[in-house]
């Protein structure tokens, strides 16, 4: 639908953030953004150019990064997309049959209007999807 996809940000689920930060400040030299909350989780934004890697950890024992934790251990835990129309994006996902988690945008964070598409319409991986 739309030519200017990007990839907005890489979610990896991590137990503690300030242990995985370590390899994000000490070797890469990266800062990150202060910490937000977000679905039970604790989210440290990392910049990578247009893009951000967000580490994920559980603030929460029920919700979802603990869940995926406990059931998969650490890592990536979804991808997010930017497309240039989320409610058109989410549209096409109705039509065509992509089973969605979120039906219509809400905010996530950084206040951006975010979307789940769910994993097993997407190859296993949980999709996230942004402007
Ligand atoms: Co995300």
């Amino acid at each position: 639908m739309s030519n200017s996809a990007r990839i907005a940000h890489v979610g990896i689920a991590v137990p503690d953030l300030e242990s995985a930060l370590g390899f994000y400040r000490n070797v890469l030299g990266l800062t990150p953004l202060p910490t937000e909350e977000a679905d039970g989780a604790a989210i440290a934004s990392l910049p990578f150019g247009d893009a951000q890697v967000e580490l994920l950890a559980p603030r929460t024992p029920d919700g979802p990064i603990a869940r995926f934790l406990a059931r998969r251990g650490p890592g990536i835990h979804h991808i997010c997309y930017r497309v240039d129309d989320l409610e058109a994006a989410l549209d096409a996902c109705r039509k065509h049959g992509y089973r969605l988690i979120d039906e219509a945008p809400r905010p996530g964070a950084g206040g951006h209007r975010i979307a789940f598409v769910h994993p097993k319409a997407t190859s296993g991986i949980l999709l996230e999807l942004t402007e």
